[in-house]
């Protein structure tokens, strides 16, 4: 893919920022279609948000405290995205619900990445309540942030085995290995404009290739 002008993106963090890492050395690469403007944390403390600062990053601390309400902080970093130049906004690990205005500020321009295979097991504590419902099978999900939770057009999915003995912690950390790989690879393609979205359905313009499949337990 020749990448003539990449698409200036902005993450959005509330903590330790792996999947921001993973995104901005992705990044790094000259042929990567998407450079990194902007890290911002509702969490001044982030310590993704040092990790970024290290780098040479343009880094942003907003905290939500300061904010007499929801919208009111979503105006601020509306503006702050924008000063950023930001065509794209790319939440790893961002804690914090945004108002529907918000988001359609940004529609069909901001990202998310959600530990679980939506649309199953959407909010918070994902593995331990993919472990209580038996699941065989989880992964993480790459999808178009829509103003309801854990919604919105799926861009991309990895799937993982649950294993015997798992704890939550186990899967999260089989999980995150999986979210590190497909949150660049994802907002490589969403960069590069590779998906048409209709009815709210995400679909690749790229010809499918099919992949294997994962089999839980294996056959
Ligand atoms: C990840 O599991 C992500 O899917 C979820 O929150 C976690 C953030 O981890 N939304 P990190 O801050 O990227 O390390």
């Amino acid at each position: 893919m020749t990448v003539t002008t990449r698409k200036r993106v902005a993450i959005l963090i509330s903590g330790r920022g792996s999947n921001m890492m993973a995104l901005v050395e992705a990044a790094c690469m000259p042929s990567y279609p998407a450079e990194i403007v902007a890290v911002i944390s509702n969490r001044p403390q982030a310590a993704g948000l040092t990790w970024a600062r290290d780098q040479g990053l343009k880094t942003v601390s907003l905290d939500h405290r300061d904010y007499a309400s929801r919208e009111s902080f979503d105006e601020a970093l509306h503006q702050k995205l924008i000063g950023t130049g930001a065509q794209l906004v790319a939440c790893a690990g961002f804690m914090r619900l945004m108002s529907p205005k918000l988001v359609d500020r940004w529609h069909n321009a901001m990202i998310n990445i959600h530990p679980s295979l939506l649309p199953s097991f959407k909010g918070l504590d994902t593995h331990k309540r993919a472990l209580t419902a038996g699941a065989r099978i989880t992964g993480c999900t790459v999808h178009i942030v829509r103003p309801k939770m854990d919604e919105g057009p799926i861009l991309g999915q990895a799937a993982v085995p649950v294993l015997d003995g798992d704890t939550p912690e186990l899967l999260a950390e089989r999980v995150l290995a999986a979210e590190h790989r497909l949150y660049p690879q994802i907002l490589s393609l969403f960069a590069a404009n590779q998906y048409n979205i209709d009815q709210d359905v995400a679909h690749l313009k790229a010809e499918y290739i099919e992949g294997s499949t994962l089999f839980s337990p294996e056959l």
